[in-house]
């Protein structure tokens, strides 16, 4: 197995080491907490899948840990960063754009781009010439088996394409980080699997830290860690060995 060579940061194997997250919203007069003193950290090279019902916090959780969302109180110490939130909002979003890739269930691809356009765009954004640009769009889309769908705009493609296009403009950059909040849940077993083993490989494979947020317990078998959130608050956290081959049948 081809194992990950990854210069790690100052935090060593840890990618994030977030500690006592906590993060209100308004609701009329009163606030609600939604993140409860919240400690969370994930490793370079692990799949790290957070699970718990809809409304726990996962995506705010996620956006807090990401610079998307500041939080009330709390810290997000990550790669070479002492307290991501102490950084200005430009550093923020620079840390983001260099370091970080992000998949979502609704795809958010740009409709008038085609698929090749999707991933040279951050590409471009970072930095490349437009000729490294395009080649590195190229090989990841056909890292993730798009070779052949190129040139093909987001309303020609299914579902599981959109999805791997997402991906690979995620994977481009090889993020040290990359954040998936429920890749699977609008794909059929067979994509949810094309997925799902994309996510493992860039863990495995480029020593990225891979935060999946996920309802689907069936991914469960690709982790290598288990974290359940409840009402804002971490309930159960387990590591476990991942079967890379497994499979997300249909039956
Ligand atoms: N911008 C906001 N303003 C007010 N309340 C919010 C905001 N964003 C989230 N919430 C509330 O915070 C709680 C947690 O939301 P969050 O999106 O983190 O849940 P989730 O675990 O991702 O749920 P789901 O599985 O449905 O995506 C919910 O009760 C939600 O209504
Ligand atoms: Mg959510």
């Amino acid at each position: 197995m081809t194992g990950h060579t990854r210069v790690h940061g100052k935090h060593g194997d840890f990618a994030i080491e977030a500690k006592g997250l906590v993060k209100r919203f308004k609701s009329g007069k009163s606030f609600v907490e939604v993140l409860k003193n919240v400690d969370f950290d994930a490793r370079h090279g692990d799949l790290t899948m957070v699970m718990g019902p809809s409304g726990s916090g996962k995506s705010t959780l996620i956006a807090a840990l990401s610079g998307l969302l500041r939080p009330e109180e709390g810290r997000v110490d990550t790669l070479d960063v002492d307290d991501l939130w102490k950084l200005s909002g430009s550093r923020i979003d620079k840390f983001r754009l260099d370091h970080c890739g992000f998949i979502f269930q609704g795809f958010n691809l740009f409709p008038a781009l085609s698929a090749i356009q999707q991933v040279e765009v951050v590409l471009k954004f970072q930095g490349l010439s437009k000729a490294d640009a395009r080649r590195q769009a190229q090989i990841t889309l056909e890292e993730v088996g798009l070779g052949h769908r190129l040139h093909q705009k987001p309303s020609a493609l299914s579902g599981g394409e959109k999805q791997r296009v997402a991906i690979a403009r995620a994977l481009a950059k090889n993020p040290q980080i990359l954040f998936a909040d429920e890749p699977t849940s609008a794909l059929d077993g067979e994509n949810g699997q094309v997925v799902i083993r994309l996510l493992r490989r860039a863990a495995t494979e480029h020593g990225a830290a891979v935060i999946c947020v996920t309802h689907d317990p069936r991914l469960e078998a690709w982790a290598d860690r288990v974290i359940h959130i409840e009402d804002g608050v971490i309930i159960d956290d387990q590591r476990r060995i991942p079967n890379p081959d497994a499979t997300l049948a249909s039956h």
